[in-house]
């Protein structure tokens, strides 16, 4: 039986990529940076990008898939609004950085890796940001926030929720 053709919704995202995979054809091995900007593109690669990709790469879509989750920075998940990146490389953890994700796991219900359910953080792990002078330390999108502790950290974590919620929202501002 032959499988059925996969719709591709012709829309300014795919055609992006579409322009990026033409542009690449002559380059050897386009796989991976095609998957890069597709990520860019879409926030992360859905099965349907998968599709796209391999059909207009002309690879087997098991390809594109095994090269996914070869690499870590590919995700099969929406990324939510913001990023964060808690470091647990050497100097962290000795500082005490596995208390500080244990504390953001329950406040955001998620475990690392994951985004919560109204996508506004991911919550994501480094090693080493080369600011072991400020550990334990987090980069919260392309901020750096250093000498943490789980207090610290979920004040972090509410003010900015509450700043996007709008004027008033702000959680825990002190009263001077
Ligand atoms: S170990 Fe965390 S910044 Fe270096």
């Amino acid at each position: 039986m032959e499988a059925q053709p996969l719709h591709i919704p012709d829309n300014a995202h795919y055609q992006e990529l579409k322009k990026f995979i033409e542009a690449s054809r002559n380059v050897p091995g386009p796989l991976i940076q095609v998957l890069h900007r597709a990520q860019k593109i879409f926030g992360y690669l859905p099965l349907e990008v998968q599709h796209f990709v391999a059909r207009e790469l002309n690879v087997p879509l098991a390809k594109v898939f095994g090269v996914i989750t070869f690499y870590n920075f590919f995700r099969l998940d929406p990324i939510g609004d913001h990023i964060i990146n808690l470091c647990l490389g050497t100097a962290c953890h000795v500082k005490g950085a596995s208390d500080i994700i244990k504390v953001m796991e329950k406040e955001l219900g998620i475990k690392v890796g994951g985004t919560t359910a109204d996508r506004f953080y991911t919550l994501s792990t480094a090693r080493c940001f080369g600011a072991c002078g400020l550990a334990p330390v987090m980069m919260l999108d392309e901020e750096v926030h250093g000498r943490l502790n789980p207090q610290k950290t979920i004040k972090i974590l509410r003010d900015l929720k509450a700043e996007a919620a709008g004027p008033g929202q702000t959680i825990n501002k002190e009263k001077k």
